[in-house]
């Protein structure tokens, strides 16, 4: 068995982040499913928030946030958020991050959606890329352990503590136990639950998945965001910085359709509206050449603009689909971008098991509520990571260790052994399409009662038939077959949570619009969504909501 004082599940922003934390006083190792350098933080393109320059301030940061989030973010949260945000960015500028710079030296920032001022600090549309780079080298610098293609399976919480994980060594083709007085879940969201999604395909949800079956509540999981440009049949991000840097979205009369949607903000419009708006006009007949993608036209800023800023921009364009866009506009539709609920936490990472943090996209602090800015979650990771090493170390050192029960390990065990050794039954893959397709046809950006429940009834069906997957793969090395059995699992049990939580919501709030109920109803549904694990029927319950300074109001762009 394999001991570490804390355990950290995911290598990305938050993951390393609070590695480099805890590591200070406490023996920490990460366990990841790839190299870190891989991680999906790394797609983030357009920047970080972060109230830095001297005609800013925090609270013009703390309200748009608030106001991004349809007043559903815990406010006392958010103003944490954007009151570290200053010193987190100085202290990856310290670290070596190559942000983007003013003629006069100082941090470039750029406009980013639904804020009042440009303060989304940037490294060209490479950001998330830069700043990993940042975070990798510092786990080398303080030769944190790293067990790299390690897929964790099971979370172990007895007796309302943490003992430790179960994980799947892909390498050696071994399930092991690492035993721990502290997990820090730290694994990204759940976009893989769609069709069109900007995720990498390793976002399945698992972390929250893990939490969850141990007995953890999830909240607010049905509000998921839609990014208004992800590339037309890839769903690849198109960063917002596009649209920062002055691009224009446009229909198949050659207009600029915000206009009509958000007068004031146009393309800089929060993402919730800018999405609703692109699939209003496809709805009603005006996509390019009466198909479902609109045109984000960046031709305007020229070359020498383009190359600068959005470089990576300019190539996913030419690799993916041919389109060069300093000459051609870009063809776009909304994809299935980010994961706003997760594993409750409070703002030092810290959930309701003793000893387990999350921190990132897979935890609800709750900063984004219904919706989220754009260059807010590469803020949570940093900011939220950093508190969560903080803690956990913390913790470790004022509790001894706890026995691993066997029982734990045989049981994961065996729930595995009998999807390998499975001679007969539906192929994962089969399951997992038919699952991203009714996602995103009937829980997507416009939702209704109907087709929610309709959906609903798809997911059980399809939770019946997951019970006999069988993997064609027999062998234990490496076996990709395998994990994708596991990962469809984590994506029907959260698709689940999704939609039972929207299905219940019966107003709009944010990125969860309902055609049957289409305004904001504070009275009855100003109220965070719990959902509580059963193994047939997941059960939900309601939590209030932090409102410290800003009282709801409506919201007008
Ligand atoms: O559009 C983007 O560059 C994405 C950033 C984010 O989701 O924060």
């Amino acid at each position: 068995m394999i001991n570490h004082e804390i355990v950290i599940i995911g290598a990305g922003l938050a993951g390393m982040r609070a590695a480099i934390e805890a590591s200070q006083s406490a023996d920490v190792a990460i366990l990841t499913r790839l190299h870190p350098m891989r991680a999906h933080s790394g797609a983030a393109q357009g920047g970080i928030n972060a109230a830095i320059d001297p005609d800013d301030s925090i609270e013009s940061h703390t309200f748009d946030t608030v106001k991004g989030s349809d007043y559903l973010g815990d406010q006392d949260a958010i103003a944490i958020l954007t009151s570290e945000a200053p010193r987190d960015i100085y202290e990856m500028e310290h670290m070596g991050t190559v942000f983007s710079r003013k003629d006069d030296g100082r941090i470039a920032q750029r406009a980013f959606g639904g804020q009042n001022f440009n303060r989304c600090c940037y490294a060209s549309d490479k950001t998330g890329h830069l700043l990993l780079q940042t975070m990798y080298e510092q786990i080398l610098k303080h030769n944190i352990k790293l067990y790299e293609d390690w897929y964790v399976t099971k979370l172990v919480i007895e007796d309302g503590s943490v003992r430790g994980v179960v994980a799947y060594d892909q390498i050696s083709g071994k399930l092991e136990v690492v035993r721990a007085k502290a997990v820090i879940v730290a694994t990204g969201g759940a976009g893989r639950i769609y069709s069109v999604t900007s995720n990498a395909h390793i976002c399945t949800g698992d972390g929250m998945a893990i939490v969850f079956r141990a007995g953890i509540p999830l909240r607010d999981m049905e509000f998921i965001q839609f990014h208004p440009t992800g590339l037309y049949g890839q769903g690849i991000l198109v960063t917002e910085g596009c649209r920062g840097e002055g691009g224009y979205l446009t229909n198949n009369d050659d207009e600029r359709f915000m206009k009509k949607y958000a007068p004031t903000k146009m393309e800089l419009g929060p993402r919730d509206l800018v999405s609703r708006s692109i699939w209003t006009e496809i709805k009603e007949g005006r996509g390019i050449d009466g198909k479902d993608f609109v045109h984000l036209d960046l031709r305007h800023l020229g070359k020498d603009k383009i190359l600068e800023r959005l470089p990576q921009v300019h190539e996913l364009c030419l690799n993916y689909i041919g389109v060069d866009c300093i000459t051609q506009p870009i063809p776009i539709q909304p994809t299935a971008h980010y994961t706003m609920g997760g594993i409750p936490t409070d703002a030092w990472g810290e959930s309701q098991a003793k000893g387990l943090f999350a921190a990132g996209e897979c935890a609800c602090v709750s900063v984004h509520g219904a919706n989220r800015l754009g260059g807010n979650s590469m803020l949570e990771t940093i900011v939220f990571g950093r508190r969560a090493g903080v803690k956990a170390a913390e913790f470790v050192r004022s509790v001894e260790w706890q026995e691993f029960p066997d029982h734990a390990f045989s049981s994961e065990q065996k729930r595995i052994t009998e999807i390998m050794e499975r001679k007969e039954g539906e192929k994962p893959w089969t399951i997992r399409s038919e699952l991203q397709d009714v996602m995103m046809m009937k829980v997507g950006i416009f939702r209704d009662g109907k087709e929610m429940s309709e959906a609903l009834q798809k997911i059980v069906e399809l939770k019946n038939r997951a019970k006999n997957i069988c993997v064609d793969d027999k062998s234990w090395l490496y076996n990709t077959d395998l994990v994708g059995a596991l990962e469809l699992q984590n994506l029907l049990l959260l698709a689940e949570l999704i939609t039972l939580g929207a299905l219940a919501r019966e107003e709009s709030r944010g990125a969860h619009y309902r055609n049957d109920f289409p305004t904001r109803d504070d009275e009855k549904w100003l109220k965070h969504t719990v959902a509580f694990y059963d193994e047939i029927n997941p059960r939900l319950e309601y939590e209030d909501v932090t409102i410290t300074t800003y009282q709801p109001e409506a919201r007008k762009y």
